[in-house]
């Protein structure tokens, strides 16, 4: 954790001119501490000006040359390179603000001229050593050998491959003794390094002008507003507990962290969730664990695979065979399901209704949330049709309540009819792709439409059967009421309104 008590935001500028940063730093200036002039980006008459670039950003800056091999863009050789940085370093002026305050070094750039220039004019070398290829099993090593100045601020940067490689680098970095340092994992994986930079000690963490348009200017990177107001960078700090949501890749597009961090801010919750892209859900309980969490939300595809790391199953669980929020209790999980109450209330909300007795609905899918969907109207009393592609996974969920079930294809179009008062989606199709799963129907116009997919906003079948003149709903309410069932219970108080109404943001 730096000086001041709260983490720090770098942004990357990665324009082609030095006006052009400035234009797009100036929209960031309230939310960000540092800016790295990513002078390698620069076109090459540019380079010529970044000696003026520190006094016009009036932020501390730090000069960064990338070479190609290291991810950046600068293939002029390392000549030019070191008469471009002792271009920026040289004739310091008298006002520090107008200097670069940091220079980023590789391990294998060691030049006394310009060591020496820094240690005079009062530059931090930041010394990084990047791993592009997964994460070495000595990867330590590289550490000891950048971090053996004082003075300087190691840069570590690894790219793990798979969930196991970042646990890998996290149980290091939370072993490492603290310094001023930076500790970086770059892509998916290493979300929770870029997110959670205060826990592993690092300076500040780098973020890319996303909003504006510029290009990221390395994997991973946040945009600085949404580490801010998503993140809650301005509030959280060493005792922040932390929550995680475990989930594949797809988990960086979820509103999940939007809506909670939201909710822990406004109730002054000092608790954050963060998003955890793991390939198992035992590699998101060990991540969780090693950060020593108080809980989690689970996701697709791992709803199931939890099961057996619980030490208790609530009655929803149970029934449904699906978690999506775990608890901590003393040093063990409780393990619970808010989807069913979340898709009921989001459900009874839209159709004003208390219950369901007289419905019949249609059940399309028999996955994990269609499991939930299954129970929630079941008890609210209406009579239900399961559909889906895997015709056993079908039957066997409709058994279970005894409902009925058939094929997912144009030989359910009479049955779907007489089971029409409510369509439930609640397969992934139409998530990634334009696609209907029941194109085979043709609406009355007089049914209810209920798509769980909430990003795209609304998927081909919610427009197509709006077209037909059906009332449709996407998952959006689902999701903030099955969150409002989290935060209770992980909060133990009724979860605040703003699970309510905060309204789908526009970039879902
Ligand atoms: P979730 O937890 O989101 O429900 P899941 O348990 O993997 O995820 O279930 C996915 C559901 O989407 C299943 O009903 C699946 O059908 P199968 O049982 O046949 O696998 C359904 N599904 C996924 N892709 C599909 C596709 N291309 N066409 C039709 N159904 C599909």
């Amino acid at each position: 954790m730096s000086k001041k008590g709260k983490p720090k935001i770098c942004i990357c500028l990665s324009g082609k001119t030095i006006e052009e940063n400035l234009r797009i730093l100036e929209r960031y200036r309230a939310v960000v501490d540092y800016v790295e002039l990513r002078a390698d980006c620069l076109e090459p008459s540019e380079r010529f000006n970044i000696r003026s670039f520190p006094e016009k950003a009036q932020l501390p800056c730090i000069l960064t040359i990338r070479r190609k091999q290291d991810g950046g863009n600068f293939e002029d050789g390392e000549g030019v390179r070191l008469v471009l940085f002792a271009k920026a370093l040289s004739f310091p002026k008298p006002d520090a603000k107008a200097n670069y305050a940091f220079v980023d070094l590789e391990d294998d750039f060691r030049t006394p001229v310009i060591e020496e220039a820094c240690h005079t004019f009062g530059t931090r070398i930041v010394r990084s050593h990047y791993f592009h290829d997964g994460i070495p099993e000595n990867f330590g090593a590289a550490y000891e050998q950048i971090a053996q100045e004082d003075d300087e601020i190691p840069k570590l940067v690894v790219n793990p491959q798979s969930s196991a490689d970042f646990i890998r680098f996290l149980e290091w970095a939370i072993r490492v003794p603290k310094r001023e340092h930076l500790l970086i994992a770059t892509g998916a994986y290493g979300i929770v390094s870029r997110v959670l930079a205060w826990r592993f000690g690092s300076m500040w963490t780098y973020a890319s002008p996303l909003h504006s348009g510029m290009e990221i200017a390395a994997p991973g990177h946040f945009d600085p507003f949404d580490l801010r107001n998503i993140y809650n960078f301005d509030l959280v700090n060493e005792q922040t507990e932390l929550y995680s949501l475990i989930g594949q890749h797809s988990i960086l597009a979820s509103l999940s962290p939007y809506l909670h961090n939201k909710a822990f801010r406004e109730m002054g919750k000092d608790a954050l969730l963060v998003p955890t892209p793991v390939d198992s859900f035992a590699d998101g309980l060990k991540i969780l664990e090693l950060l020593g969490g108080k809980g989690a939300a689970i996701t697709v595809p791992f709803k199931e695979d939890v099961l057996p790391f619980l030490a208790f199953h609530s009655t929803d669980v149970k029934r449904i065979g699906a978690c999506n929020t775990l608890v901590r209790r003393g040093d063990a999980w409780a393990g619970y399901n808010t989807d069913a109450d979340g898709f009921e209330r989001s459900l009874l909300e839209f159709l004003g209704k208390q219950d369901l007795s007289g419905c019949r609905a249609t059940i399309i899918g028999a996955g994990g949330a269609a499991k939930s969907i299954a129970l929630a109207l079941f008890r609210k009393g209406a009579r239900c049709l399961v559909l889906n592609r895997t015709y056993s996974a079908g039957r066997d969920l409709a058994r279970k309540y005894n409902f009925l079930y058939s094929h997912l294809d144009d030989r359910a179009s009479d049955l779907i009819s007489e089971y029409s008062d409510i369509l439930v989606q609640a397969t992934s199709v139409g998530m990634r792709e334009e696609l209907d799963p029941i194109s085979f129907y043709e609406f009355k116009g007089s049914e209810v439409v209920f798509d769980l997919i909430y990003h795209p906003s609304k998927t081909l079948l919610l427009k197509r059967a709006e077209e037909a003149g059906c009332r449709v709903l996407n998952g959006y309410k689902m999701l903030c009421y099955q969150a409002a069932g989290q935060y209770k219970l992980w909060m133990d108080e009724p979860p605040p309104d703003i699970y309510a109404q905060l309204e789908q943001p526009k970039f879902s």
